[in-house]
């Protein structure tokens, strides 16, 4: 799959994207915009150590990441952006790196939320919330309530999400609703299932970007990712920003997306 431009620093980091080897999108060929861009945040553990740092600061530095990321998909008028802070898997990280994930997030929910809402940010949690301490699901509840009326940006952020994990759940949903009669198995359609779904008031991601040269999907809506399309980039996320979220915005537009019908 391919990696839109790299430029490897001389330590043999590769750290940021050469923009200018993006040629100019062309309108005229037809490229739509994207209406729902999902990014999987990834590399700012590489980038600490880069730096002889430990990892809480690459994450720090994450969190002005994802502010900036926020900020630019509100000037580019995309109107789902989905975040992949934190996986079902992530949990077997070492206790320390956990203890202080969780300290970011309970921070970040602590002062970015009230100016989130004035943005006109929406806010939605994905992911198995009740595995967080009390106070941290109290304030992603009440996150979600303070911004429900907003509608400039829908915001989700995937926290201790796992895609199987999402689609058993769906599945056992599923049926349950046949089993208290609510569902016939033959209405059961690709549709209705989606409905079991976290993300069943999210319409599908249109675009897909990873950061950090990694190029997988380690679990991120495996469902919705149906037919995504996909840009890899070659910068940490610590170092991720505008230029780099407009430049994967004009790949996107670039590509002709058939979903399995002929081209022309
Ligand atoms: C992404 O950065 C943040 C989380 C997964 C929580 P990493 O912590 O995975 O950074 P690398 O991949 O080790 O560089
Ligand atoms: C994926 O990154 C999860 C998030 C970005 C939250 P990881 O760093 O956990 O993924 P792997 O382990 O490299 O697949
Ligand atoms: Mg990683």
């Amino acid at each position: 799959m391919p990696v839109i431009s790299k430029a490897a620093v001389a330590d043999g980091h590769v750290v940021s994207l050469a923009t200018s080897a993006v040629p100019a999108f062309d309108r005229s060929r037809g490229g739509a915009a994207a209406t729902h861009v999902a990014i999987i945040m990834d590399g700012n553990g590489r980038w600490a150590s880069a730096r002889g740092l430990p990892r809480i600061a690459g994450h720090r530095e994450g969190a002005r990441a994802v502010r900036r990321t926020i900020e630019a998909a509100i000037r580019a008028g995309v109107s789902w952006l989905t975040i992949y802070a934190f996986s079902s898997e992530n949990w077997r990280r070492p206790a320390g790196e956990i203890i202080d994930l969780t300290g970011l997030l309970r921070r970040y929910l602590q002062t970015e939320i009230a100016e989130l809402k004035e943005s006109g940010v929406r806010l939605r949690f994905i992911g198995e919330r009740d595995r967080f301490d009390p106070d941290i699901q109290r304030d992603l509840a009440k996150a979600e309530a303070d911004t429900r009326t907003n509608t400039r940006l829908n915001l989700t952020i995937a926290l201790s999400y796992g895609a199987r994990a999402e689609i058993a759940a769906a599945a056992r949903a599923a049926i349950a609703a046949v089993q208290d009669g609510t569902l016939k198995p033959e209405d059961l359609t690709e549709d209705r299932f989606a409905g079991f779904l976290t993300t069943h008031d999210t319409p599908d991601p249109d675009l897909i970007i990873r950061t950090s040269g990694e190029q997988r999907l380690s679990n991120f809506l495996l469902w919705q990712a149906a037919y995504a399309e996909f840009v890899f980039l070659d910068v940490l996320w610590p170092d991720f920003d505008a230029t780099h979220f407009d430049a994967a915005l004009a790949e996107y537009a670039r590509r002709e997306r058939r979903f399995g019908a002929r081209a022309g």
